[in-house]
């Protein structure tokens, strides 16, 4: 069935590509999702969107569950999840004993930075282009220990890998404790140069905190290659699982000090796995875990629709419609156009008199789910492009913001 299924997707893949090369994905992949077909949806990038063979096995785990909670919960679950982590780890090359499965990135951030144990010597050196709420986390941290958490300032567009590098250290110091940097930003939807990030902290021998929420399933990462001390990413954005999955890596070393958020069973376990690290972060209360299961269906899922192809086919229609949106927009682009800054989303800075009011407005009036977002005084709009977007998705988005322009004091 699954085969029958693959080979009519990639025929029609085929014919759709020959039939019309601008919209370049094809219509049986959209009937994959169970999105609102009334809706533009331009926004992957803050919570994805599971296929349905990935959403029917969520539901099937917690059928499974409820019919035998207990026997689920303690035993089968946990041979699940295990089965769950292994895929998870050949995904991003790590062992797997390396990583646990955490709700969401903000959970693996809270528990790391919290674990640090900061003092009035110490700092963390971020940029002053990361997410909110890891902003928020850190200055918690920072602000009760006494530390400081410095969002060195990068200049936009980037320009290359060395200009970031240099950028970023001139806020390195004898008290820099950690450097903790996005992989893939959010509001300004740009890959950043985390590779030589990490070389250049190594040679100061500062360990490195990469938050990847956007990356697994997004562009290809290699947590060995990159050698960094700690790595949190979202299964459930780009790699298509039911919300509330995602992973906490830390290096062997520091395991012992990674301290759990929640004490609960796990700590000083009466039946201690192989791991302490496991042990801590993973017995931590009841809760259903059923959306950390579904790792090897969302790999499935990529592999049966060429999900290769697919993020190729993505990231070229970010590209190609780039121009067109910071026109509309009269604004300019973040980055050059290329696979080493811009993936399968795209963002620019807008001048508007009201963000929360416009994005209510392209919803409600135009039907076009997309971010409009403030990041210190600065505001952004972001799309994303996914398998199910279609060139007519980014047409609409232009005609609304012509719409808009031309009828409000919006933009
Ligand atoms: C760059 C970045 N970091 C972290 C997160 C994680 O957020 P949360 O913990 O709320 O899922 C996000 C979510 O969009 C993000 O874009």
């Amino acid at each position: 069935m699954k085969n029958t299924r693959h080979f009519v997707y990639k025929l029609n893949s085929y014919v759709h590509l020959r039939l019309n090369l601008n919209n370049m994905h094809a219509p049986s992949l959209k009937d994959q999702f169970l999105l609102n077909d009334q809706v533009t949806f331009l926004n992957f990038g803050s919570f994805g969107a599971s296929p349905r063979p990935v959403f029917e096995k969520y539901q099937a785990y917690q059928l499974e569950m409820e019919r035998d909670p207990v026997q689920f919960i303690t035993n089968r679950g946990q041979t699940y999840l295990k089965q769950s982590r292994t895929a998870l780890s050949s995904f991003i090359n790590c062992d797997a004993d390396d990583i646990v499965m955490v709700t969401n990135p903000s959970y693996a951030v809270n528990t790391i930075a919290k674990s640090l144990n900061l003092n009035a010597d110490d700092e963390i050196l971020s940029t002053d282009l990361e997410y909110g709420a890891c902003d928020r986390t850190w200055n918690f941290v920072c602000k009760n220990n006494g530390a400081k958490y410095i969002r060195q300032k990068i200049s936009l567009p980037l320009k290359d890998a060395d200009t970031f590098v240099e950028e970023l250290f001139k806020g390195v110091s004898a008290k820099t404790k950690l450097v903790f940097i996005s992989h893939i930003t959010s509001t300004t939807a740009l890959i950043l140069p985390v590779e030589a990030v990490a070389k250049k902290a190594k040679q100061l021998g500062i360990p490195v905190f990469i938050d990847g929420a956007h990356v697994p399933g997004h562009i290809p990462l290699d947590i060995k290659q990159l050698d960094v001390e700690y790595y949190t990413g979202a299964c459930h954005k780009w790699m298509m699982t039911p919300k509330g999955s995602s992973f906490m890596y830390v290096k062997k070393s520091l395991q012992s000090k990674t301290f759990p958020l929640v004490v609960s069973w796990g700590y000083e376990a009466m039946f201690p796995s192989n791991s302490h690290y496991q042990d801590w972060h993973t017995m931590n209360g009841t809760r259903d875990y059923t959306a950390f299961l579904c790792v090897p269906e969302s790999i499935q899922f990529m592999e049966d629709y060429d999900w290769k192809s697919v993020a190729t086919n993505s990231r070229y229609m970010v590209k190609e419609n780039a121009h067109q949106f910071a026109e509309a927009l009269e604004s300019s682009l973040l980055a050059p156009l290329t696979d080493q800054f811009i993936g399968q989303m795209l963002a620019v800075e807008i001048k508007t008199s009201d963000p929360e009011k416009l994005y209510r407005t392209l919803y409600d009036n135009y039907h076009i789910e997309i971010p409009v977002m403030r990041h210190d005084d600065k505001v952004f709009m972001r799309y994303s492009i996914n398998g199910f977007n279609s060139q007519q998705d980014l047409e609409n988005l232009f005609m609304a913001i012509k719409d808009i322009k031309n009828n409000s004091t919006l933009l």
